[in-house]
């Protein structure tokens, strides 16, 4: 019985170690190595590996980011589990990079560094935080997280999900029904929503246009689930007052794409989070622990919702 790691050779050494640790009776292998097919039981990998259908005992396929979007889900078995990246270290980092970005969009840094570009001394009247609603699309693991670190900076806070949720301090919509409602409260929308067919594109025109005037956009999900011609036309409308985008459609945005030089965004490489090896192994050694207990994984991913 064995694990096979599928990704870059620096935290597999990491994974190594801890496995060896943890799970001695495991056997591990890097995708390098040579390995016997019919060995593999457990998977680790960003994407489906072209040659799945050798792993024929295959039980359980990890991502080792917290996004499944990128799984082809028709070349995994039915029965083989799917599941995502729950740890500590992504958590940590996306609560690091939501605060930062919150607090930017808050106190206008994409204007501020505009201006410094033409030399230009300019004070823009601020508001409160506790006037500045904020509003996160998913209110899943990260999304809940983030929230929690926001909460001492008394913006007030709302979410909308899918299933109803009830959060302390965070005014909670859900469903299709409680959408529009939902956007015409928020003044700085978060989107950390997987990547599905129904999230696929719902930042556009229609969407934007139901945010009070002068919104900020935090787009820390998925590229493909933002209209990136909306935007532009929706900040140059002022419909929107910024944007910081750390996904595109694609990544990274060809040269002369016109969100890099626009005037109101800010964008980063898709760094707001990443996973970290140590606290990323001790999960998935603990869900392999459950898995052949017979417990239920965390993470496992509903496979007729896509996340
Ligand atoms: P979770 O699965 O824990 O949470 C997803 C949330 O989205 C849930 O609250 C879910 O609702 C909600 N949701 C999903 N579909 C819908 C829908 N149709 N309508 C309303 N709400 C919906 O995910 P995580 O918090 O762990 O991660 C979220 C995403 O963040 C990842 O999928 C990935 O795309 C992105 N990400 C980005 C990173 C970056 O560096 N930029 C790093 C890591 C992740 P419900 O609770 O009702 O199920
Ligand atoms: C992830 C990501 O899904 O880095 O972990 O986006």
């Amino acid at each position: 019985m064995a694990f096979l790691f599928n990704s870059d050779a620096a935290r597999g050494a990491v994974f190594r170690e801890v496995f060896a640790r943890e799970l001695p009776d495991l056997e591990f292998f890097h995708c390098s190595e040579e390995v016997d097919p019919e060995k593999i039981r457990y998977l680790i990998t960003w994407t489906v590996p072209d040659d799945i259908s050798r792993y024929r005992k295959l039980e359980v396929l990890f991502s080792i980011g917290a996004g499944v979007d990128q799984f082809d889900q028709n070349v995994v078995p039915n029965h083989v589990k799917l599941v995502r990246m729950v740890e500590d270290g992504i958590v940590r980092m996306m609560q690091e990079y939501v605060a930062l970005a919150v607090l930017a969009l808050h106190r206008d840094l994409p204007a501020y560094f505009e201006q410094q570009k033409r030399c230009f001394w300019q004070p823009i009247a601020a508001r409160q935080a506790a006037e500045r609603r904020v509003g996160f699309l998913g209110l899943g693991m990260l999304a809940q997280a983030a929230i929690a670190r926001l909460k001492p900076f008394q913006f007030p806070l709302a979410g909308w999900s899918r299933s109803e949720k009830q959060i302390e301090g965070v005014t909670c919509f859900h469903g299709e029904d409680q959408l529009a409602g939902f956007l015409k409260q928020t003044d700085i929308l978060v989107c950390l929503l997987p990547l599905t067919e129904r999230t696929r594109g719902m930042l556009d025109a229609q969407l934007f246009a139901l945010l009070p005037a002068g919104a900020r956009l935090l787009h820390v999900g998925r590229g493909p689930q933002l209209d990136q011609t909306a935007l532009i036309e929706a900040l140059d409308s002022d419909r929107l007052a910024a944007a910081m985008l750390d996904v595109t459609d694609p990544e990274p945005l060809p040269e002369n794409h016109p969100l890099w030089s626009h005037p109101k965004v800010m964008i980063t490489p898709h760094i707001a989070s990443v996973t970290q090896p140590q606290t990323a192994a001790r999960s998935v050694v603990e869900n392999i622990r459950r898995h052949r207990a017979g417990e239920e994984l965390i993470g496992l991913v509903d496979r007729t919702l896509g996340y």
